[in-house]
């Protein structure tokens, strides 16, 4: 598995990234325009979220074929033409798998409804529900006349869960499965893979008991080790997310441990504010504890924008997303890295709740609304967390729709895209891109240096990383501190350095 590591991989929400057709949605051709842009940031991969047919109510994480690539999105030979170009520039394409549940649509899901002899067991039906809630707020049953029986969901009611615990879901899936490797995918991000074990009588949602049989018999039959396959685990424990990733089961996975420590008892809509010594601990364990692969990420489509969430996307913007990415990039593992991070892109927060599209925010703000809470009450906790902040489109240029669009995009563009864009960075001699470029190339070269045990520490302002090679120091405060070093410098987000301090959010890496 160790040639699957030190590999970057940049996630693209193809809904958001390049329209070329004029309809306002992105597109695979649009990918295709934009592989050199990738190519010269230096990514082995293209995770790309859902393409396959879909009604789109979760943006393609409920698809009604799987074999079939949605025509919003383009036609299948789009997608053949994107693995040929991509691999012409030696980038694999990644695609991403939705297990655990179809959309409504699916034809499985209507053979279950009129009670098919095969399909309906392709699901989970009871007479009563339970008390499981869905991960998208209220009960995760729904009642459907047609059967007299309720549904198991745990996300949208238009998402049913397939019931893995049927010989033929599986057997399908897999056949599915090698029709892409057949293709030419040569990754997999697995959605939500640690519910496919669910036991719902015994209230077991993630990791249910046969959960590894599941993951190794799935393993065995499609991707083997020979695959870079990354598991997405919302409710694992680090330890946990280990424990699936080996030559049976996944090569990594993503555990968001970190992104977790600003949830105020585990509710991510209840912010609060960064603490740098659980950073540290964290960091601490998937560093030095465990000798697998971590799927290092710090943005992706379901998380507001980590700049605005932990750092200053303002004032500071550039100096931010430079640390995010001299601490995060010099971690051993795979890089993940989420469309728009390489230029500074921030949340939108969007103060309104008609430009939200977002089924989960939808959700929570009628939930919101039902428990009494005032209108700017509400918006203040959406704007900070809903998933839209990242799922603006791409930002390419100053020009109308952000150069994403000839039209109005299906989710409006974040208002500063006239000072943030591609265009702009890229031509700009304080770049976040061309530094992106750097610390990958540097990961490239020296990944032995990067490939060590880690020393973490804070006193709450400053975090250092400390490696045999080189120290990193970061001042996540937008104030000035006085600090006693001298050095080499690999490393730094300001022009120069200013000897005997770290101004507000500047990061520095010296040689040791
Ligand atoms: C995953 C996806 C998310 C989706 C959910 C249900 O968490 O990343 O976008 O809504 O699964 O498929």
């Amino acid at each position: 598995m160790r040639d699957l590591e030190n590999k970057v991989i940049y996630q693209i929400y193809p809904k958001s990234f390049k329209d070329t057709t004029g309809n306002g949605y992105g597109d695979i051709n649009g990918i295709i325009e934009k592989l050199d842009y990738l190519q010269d940031l230096g990514v082995d991969y293209i995770w790309l979220s859902p393409c396959c047919k879909s009604p789109q109510n979760d943006n393609g994480y409920d698809i009604s074929d799987y074999m079939k690539i949605d025509e919003l999105f383009g036609t299948n030979e789009d997608y053949e033409k994107l693995i040929k170009e991509a691999n012409k520039r030696n980038i694999k394409i990644m695609m991403d798998l939705v297990l655990n549940h179809t959309s409504s649509e699916h034809i499985w899901f209507k053979k279950a409804l009129q009670k098919d002899p095969k399909y309906y067991d392709y699901y989970i039906w009871r007479d009563k529900p339970n008390q499981i809630q869905s991960m998208f707020g209220g009960s995760a049953w729904t009642y459907s006349e047609e059967v007299g029986k309720y549904y198991f969901r745990l996300f949208d009611k238009t998402q049913p869960d397939l019931n893995w615990e049927n010989e033929n879901v599986r057997q399908d899936l897999y056949k599915m499965i090698n029709y892409w490797i057949d293709k030419g995918v040569e990754g997999f991000r697995l959605d939500v893979i640690d519910l496919i074990g669910k036991e719902p009588d015994k209230m077991i949602t993630g990791k249910g008991p046969k959960f590894y049989e599941y993951l190794k018999e799935l393993n065995n039959n499609t991707f083997k080790d020979k695959l870079l396959t990354v598991g997405e685990c919302w409710c694992s424990t680090i330890e946990e997310s280990y424990k699936m990733c080996n030559k049976d089961g996944l090569t990594q996975a993503f555990h968001f441990t970190h992104q977790c420590l600003t949830h105020t008892n585990g509710d991510k809509w209840n912010q609060s504010k960064l603490d740098l010594n659980k950073l540290c601990e964290n960091f601490d364990k998937w560093e030095n504890e465990y000798s697998g692969i971590e799927a290092i990420v710090m943005n992706n489509h379901d998380l507001p924008r980590m700049i605005s969430l932990w750092l200053n996307d303002n004032e500071y913007r550039k100096e931010s997303a430079k640390l995010l990415i001299t601490l995060f990039g010099l971690l051993k593992g795979n890089l993940y890295i989420y469309q728009g991070e390489e230029i500074g892109m921030t949340n939108a927060y969007f103060d309104t709740i008609d430009k939200y599209k977002d089924v989960e925010t939808i959700n929570k703000y009628n939930e919101l609304k039902e428990k009494g809470l005032s209108e700017s009450e509400i918006m203040n906790i959406i704007k900070l967390v809903s998933r839209d902040n990242a799922r603006t489109p791409m930002q390419w240029d100053d020009t109308e729709n952000a150069g994403f669009s000839n039209t109005k995009p299906w989710l409006s563009v974040n208002e500063n895209y006239k000072e943030v864009n591609v265009f702009k960075d890229i031509n700009s001699k304080d770049s976040i891109f061309n530094y992106y470029k750097k610390i990958i190339k540097y990961r490239k070269d020296n990944y032995d240096k990067i490939d060590k045990k880690a020393i973490f520490k804070t006193d709450s302002k400053i975090l250092t990383m400390e490696k045999d090679d080189f120290i990193l120091f970061a001042n996540f405060t937008n104030e000035s501190i006085n600090i006693n070093i001298e050095n080499t410098v690999l490393f730094k987000n300001y022009e120069n350095v200013e000897k005997g301090k770290l101004r507000p959010f500047e990061v520095i890496v010296f040689n040791k």
